[in-house]
């Protein structure tokens, strides 16, 4: 479904991924792992044409897609959930959901009724401030405004980051009901834990290059490469 071949990404003239090349199939969830600053944003950023690469390869269902157009990726069932989670802090959870919802032609697969089945607390907070949300509140609510777009590739910049275990539990489960669903996911993480459990393959980045790739199980009995490359 997504292949990344050997992309090289700089910002400026500081060259920050080197040759990169990432493979998920339909319905897979890949986790891009490694310590603070080793390129996983850049890697996901590059994929959904944020920083551009200057050279090498990105093909969605067939497609090269390096040089589309951000809003026609969308178009195509692509959606970057950034980790800033960027919701409006002025709306309402109910408005930033319509607003996710305006311009999007609707293939009906998601409707505003099965998010709050997902996320039954922006049902519950409907009416409550964006910026009043708690930071796993607002991390649902990125993600159902990017569900309410059908996407059939999720990307997920460290959706558990500073948020306490329970409520990481709480989505992790959640984004594991996303995938049940039939939606790949290509998801960052630092945390092993979280990637261990919601993803199937693992590549982990040091330096803008992938250091290490195969499943979490050849993960879970590397130790060496665990010790290398991450922080645990
Ligand atoms: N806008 C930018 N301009 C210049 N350099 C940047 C920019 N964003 C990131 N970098 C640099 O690119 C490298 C990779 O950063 P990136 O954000 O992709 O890493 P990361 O793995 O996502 O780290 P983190 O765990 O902090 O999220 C780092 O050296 C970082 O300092
Ligand atoms: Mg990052």
């Amino acid at each position: 479904m997504l292949e990344v071949k050997d992309i090289h990404t700089y910002y400026g003239l500081s060259h920050v991924l080197f040759g990169v090349s990432i493979r998920l199939k339909q319905g897979e969830a890949v986790c891009l792992l490694g310590r603070n600053g080793v390129g996983k944003t850049t890697t996901l950023k590059s994929i959904v044409g944020l920083t551009p690469p200057q050279s090498g390869q990105i093909l969605y269902r067939g497609q090269d897609i390096s040089k589309m157009p951000t809003r026609k990726m969308v178009a195509q069932g692509i959606r970057f959930v950034p980790d800033d989670r960027r919701i409006f802090a002025d709306l309402t959870v109910r408005e930033n959901l319509e607003v996710a919802q305006a311009g999007v032609p609707a293939r009906g697969s998601w409707t505003l009724e099965r998010v709050y089945e997902l996320f039954p607390v922006l049902k519950k907070y409907g009416n409550r401030r964006g910026g009043n949300l708690s930071g796993g509140e607002q991390q649902m609510l990125s993600i159902a405004r990017a569900l309410l777009g059908d996407p059939r590739l999720l990307i997920l910049d460290e959706p558990t980051e500073g948020l306490a275990p329970l409520i990481v539990k709480e989505l992790e489960e959640q984004i594991l009901k996303l995938k049940a669903s039939g939606i790949s996911i290509l998801l960052a993480e630092q945390n092993l834990k979280s990637a261990l459990t919601l993803a199937d393959r693992c590549y982990i980045l040091e330096k803008g290059r992938v250091q290490f790739t195969g499943t979490v199980e050849e993960l879970q009995e590397n130790e060496e490469v665990r010790r290398k490359y991450l922080s645990v």
